[in-house]
């Protein structure tokens, strides 16, 4: 029998990089689309037919009414905001009750996970991550120290499991004299959400997915964040609480190594960062401001600044081997357009010390940059790959060649329509 595979859909930079979009142009190749890593951090915004939505844990497989969109067991699910989410989309036309599967092992974020995600930024003083304040860090905590509530729990005797949980958490902020919140109305509508989650299915998914592969169903595993935030591999503690990269696509779904087929590692024209942390091509000039005001870069979650540089290659390159991408796919490329010169980081320096591989702590580097011409041209009109300026070419040809990795798309806009495939 042929099986089928999954291929994973991965930021690797530091987020927002254009993974929904992208997931929802490629969900027509695929019979399921499955979110694995991370929860309502995430923030992937999908434009089409003069529309807008920013879906946070919900995949981006939704808006095609035939697929099976998943939220696995390596997730995070907050009841009252999957509810918010889930209600807009209905609202929209969407009928997500016949295409949406949430895993049983999937985490709960409880209301009391998102103060005490506040209340230890909080105590980290000028060390903060600058989280998303959704109560990420807690939540996977107490998986990891296996006293966390799971979607399953739902189903069997949860008030008294959630009141317990709650007051060990309330415990723990009157110990850290964190006591200045009130969750009373928070509460109501997160136990709103968790009635409302039980219209939907709660399945054990890593077993309906592996049965999808053995009838020879294709999976996209869409990922959250990004490389650089992955708990293992980003810059640590600047990062989230999740495997982001392809080795996370096993955990977070049930899914074997070898099932897994293409690895899409998404990536800007340039890079952005969001929250705190080393970020050696951050630019505090008038080109950083240029390119945050034309990429319109304000966090979709949080709508914060995003800090913006230029693309690094070591970040680029560490990410490529770390995940085993096979293929690239650039964005955001129509946000270069107006400049005379495009830079590139090939290294970091540090006191006379000049490295190409990403160093253990990222702190105090400086980048080493290279110099390209600018192409010059609007983009976003365009639809096909020769059409591309010379110096776009280059561009693309010159990445390629570093990364020994193809590009295969580029996008020119944030539209579903404007995503250009280039011949391998
Ligand atoms: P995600 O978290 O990786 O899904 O990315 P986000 O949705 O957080 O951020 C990407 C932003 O860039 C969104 O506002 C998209 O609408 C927008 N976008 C995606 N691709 C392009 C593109 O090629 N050009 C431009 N100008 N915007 C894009
Ligand atoms: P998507 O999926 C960009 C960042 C936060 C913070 C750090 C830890 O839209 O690309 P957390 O709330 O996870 O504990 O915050 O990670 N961060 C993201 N940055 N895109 C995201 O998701 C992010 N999710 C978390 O800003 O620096
Ligand atoms: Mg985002």
């Amino acid at each position: 029998m042929t099986k089928g595979k999954v291929d994973a859909l991965l930021g690797i930079v530091f987020g927002d990089e254009g993974k929904g979009k992208v997931v929802d142009v490629f969900t027509p190749r695929y019979d399921v689309v499955a979110r694995f890593a991370g929860g309502p951090n995430a923030g992937h915004t999908i434009i089409f037919e003069g529309k807008k939505f920013v879906l946070r844990s919900i995949p981006s497989g939704i808006f095609d009414e035939g697929k099976l969109n998943i939220i696995g067991n390596g997730c995070v699910i907050a009841p009252d905001l999957f509810m918010a989410e889930a209600m807009e989309l209905e609202q929209a036309g969407y009928n997500l009750k016949e295409r949406l599967h949430i895993s049983k092992r999937a985490h709960l974020i409880l209301p009391t996970h998102r103060v005490l995600d506040r209340a230890y930024e909080a105590a980290k003083g000028k060390n903060k991550v600058g989280t998303t304040g959704k109560g990420i860090g807690p939540t996977y905590s107490e998986k990891a120290s296996r006293t966390g509530l799971r979607v399953g729990d739902i189903l069997d005797n949860f008030p008294q499991k959630y009141e317990q949980l709650k007051n060990r958490h309330l415990q723990i902020l009157s110990d850290l004299h964190f006591t200045d919140f009130d969750i009373t109305e928070e509460e109501q509508r997160w136990l709103q959400g968790v009635e409302y989650m039980r219209q939907y299915p709660l399945t054990d998914t890593e077993i309906e997915i592996n049965k999808a592969l053995a009838e020879g169903k294709n999976v996209l595993a869409e990922g959250a964040q990004g490389t650089m935030l992955d708990i293992d591999h980003g810059t640590y503690p600047f990062v989230s609480s999740s495997n982001t990269i392809s080795g996370g696509v096993c955990t977070g779904l049930g899914i074997a190594p070898n099932r897994i087929g293409e690895i899409f590692g998404i990536f800007k024209a340039y890079s952005t960062r969001v929250g705190a942390g080393p970020f050696p091509v951050e630019l505090f000039d008038e080109t950083g401001d240029k390119i945050r005001e034309i990429g319109h870069e304000y966090g979709a979650v949080t709508g914060r600044n995003r800090r913006c540089g230029w693309l690094d290659l070591v970040a680029l390159k560490y990410a490529i081997m770390v995940n085993g991408v096979t293929q690239l796919i650039m964005m955001k490329s129509d946000v270069l357009d107006s400049f005379d010169t495009i830079r590139v980081c090939v290294a970091y320096e540090k006191d006379g010390v000049r490295v190409t591989d990403m160093p253990y702590d990222t702190e105090g580097w400086n980048a080493v940059y290279e110099d390209l011409p600018g192409w010059k041209t609007d983009l976003t009109g365009l639809t096909e790959e020769c059409q591309f300026p010379q110096p776009l070419k280059d561009y693309i040809t010159y990445i390629e060649k570093e990364t020994e990795t193809p590009i295969t798309i580029v996008s020119v806009g944030p539209d579903r329509a404007q995503t250009i495939a280039r011949s391998k």
